[in-house]
């Protein structure tokens, strides 16, 4: 097959700090992957006399991928004004049970995969509700490279979204939805729905299995005192998943809000990732993440939602409350790091940056076209500018998004037909 070079300018994160940019830059894409990328010139002439040149209106970027986000609760995102007990108890866990109802289940899926393709993002890992079978249905409507997992509640809830046997039910679920570890994770909700025993079954069989481990930890303050009067023999929050072999370079923690410098210290030393969650934590009055920590102790991050206590599913949303929260707190973070945040450090998270998460050569055709904001080039200003306005704008602002070079137009996301 030919190649299609595309011409526009282009913005292609590399770090936290470093990002390549080019004025008019190209982009070759041929079966799906990038086969080059530079000045719009130089690509053209390595590149072969037939390729096809298409000209686009705005600015290249990688697709978005979101590392923590609840398909199941995008119906109901920024719906509830709560802190996160009562928000969880009284609105979400009812909530989630109507995914028992597979046509129900289906028809959200295909709206979530429409909205977050029309957002640009492209990959992410999310959670689904307790139902096994919701975690088929969300594969089965998948548009992108996700990971998904049932939320795994053994006590706490409501008994419709518990389970005895979770050991066994855990196996079941994924022969249910016939899903491997590029795209089932193990997903125990957090500390208050699992005993001791449940969390060392999912930890070891993670690891056997080589799956990805999803969950919350430290959140929010009221949170806390619940988990540590329910574990006492514990040293702290992290120390329960510590105990039961959850932590690893495979776990990614959502939240992280509150931790102690033993709490950092262990999860450097496990290597876990953080998915960081500005929008939800502001949403839920949660507290801010202390970025200083982070840093302080090269603990690895990216970027998520966190619908539905995250307000919006657009990671542009999720880079501006980023930008303006530590900024408030004297924290310095830039344009750049936002854009590293929101891209190649979640497909790092996922364990995918050798063939996602930038417009480097090889990697899978993933991205976005953000519109111009004209002038010379000036990537923090664009970035800047790409994160400014209402949540709803940002949010509806239709974007063309590529996948594996195929081209998604905002109105023909290309979703599975309604069932019968
Ligand atoms: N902690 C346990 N479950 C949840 C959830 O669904 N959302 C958030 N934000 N925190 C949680
Ligand atoms: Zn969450």
């Amino acid at each position: 097959m030919s190649a299609v070079v595309y011409r526009a300018p282009m913005l292609n994160p590399r770090g936290a700090d470093t990002l390549d940019a080019w004025a008019d830059g190209g982009l070759r894409v041929r079966d799906g992957r990038i086969e080059a990328i530079g000045d719009f010139d130089a690509v053209m002439r390595v590149g072969e006399a037939h390729d096809h040149v298409e000209v686009l209106e705005g600015v290249i970027v990688p697709g978005f991928a979101d590392v923590h986000i609840h398909w199941v609760q995008h119906p109901v995102r920024g719906a509830f004004e709560a802190s996160l007990m009562p928000w969880l108890r009284e609105h979400i866990w009812p909530e989630e049970m109507r995914y028992a109802d597979e046509v129900f289940a289906a028809a959200a899926a295909r709206r979530f995969y429409t909205d977050t393709v029309r957002a640009g993002t492209v990959m992410g890992m999310s959670y689904s509700s307790a139902h096994a079978d919701a975690v088929r249905i969300a594969d089965d409507a998948r548009v992108g490279d996700w990971m998904t997992g049932d939320v795994v509640m053994e006590h706490g809830a409501p008994e419709a979204l518990t389970r005895a046997s979770v050991h066994e039910a855990i196996e079941l679920d994924r022969r249910a939805s016939g899903l491997g570890a590029e795209r089932y994770v193990v997903t125990p909700r957090f500390a208050l729905n699992c005993t001791p025993r449940l969390m060392a079954d999912l930890g070891a069989y993670a690891r056997v299995g080589g799956f990805h481990v999803q969950t919350h930890l430290s959140e929010s303050a009221a949170e806390i005192r619940e988990v540590l009067r329910e574990f006492p023999e514990a040293d702290d929050y992290t120390d329960i998943y510590d105990r039961a072999g959850l932590l690893g370079p495979r776990t990614v923690l959502g939240h992280c809000v509150h931790l102690s410098a033993r709490e950092w210290a262990v999860l450097r030393a496990r290597g876990c990732w953080i998915a960081h969650c500005p929008s939800s934590n502001e949403a839920l009055d949660s507290g801010r993440m202390d970025l200083e920590a982070v840093r302080r102790h090269g603990i690895p991050y990216a970027l998520a939602s966190d619908v539905g206590a995250g307000p919006s599913h657009s990671l542009l949303h999720v880079m501006q409350r980023f930008l303006e929260i530590h900024r408030a707190a004297d924290v310095a973070v830039s344009g750049t790091e936002a854009l590293y945040r929101a891209t190649l450090a979640g497909a790092e998270c996922m364990g995918r940056s050798v063939v996602a998460g930038n417009l480097d050569a090889s990697k899978r055709a993933d991205f976005v076209l953000l519109p111009s904001p004209g002038g010379p080039l000036d990537a923090e200003g664009w970035i800047g500018e790409w994160t400014r306005g209402a949540m709803h704008e940002l949010e509806n602002r239709p974007l063309a998004t590529w996948i594996a070079g195929e081209r998604h137009d905002p109105a023909t996301v290309s979703v599975n037909p309604p069932p019968p």
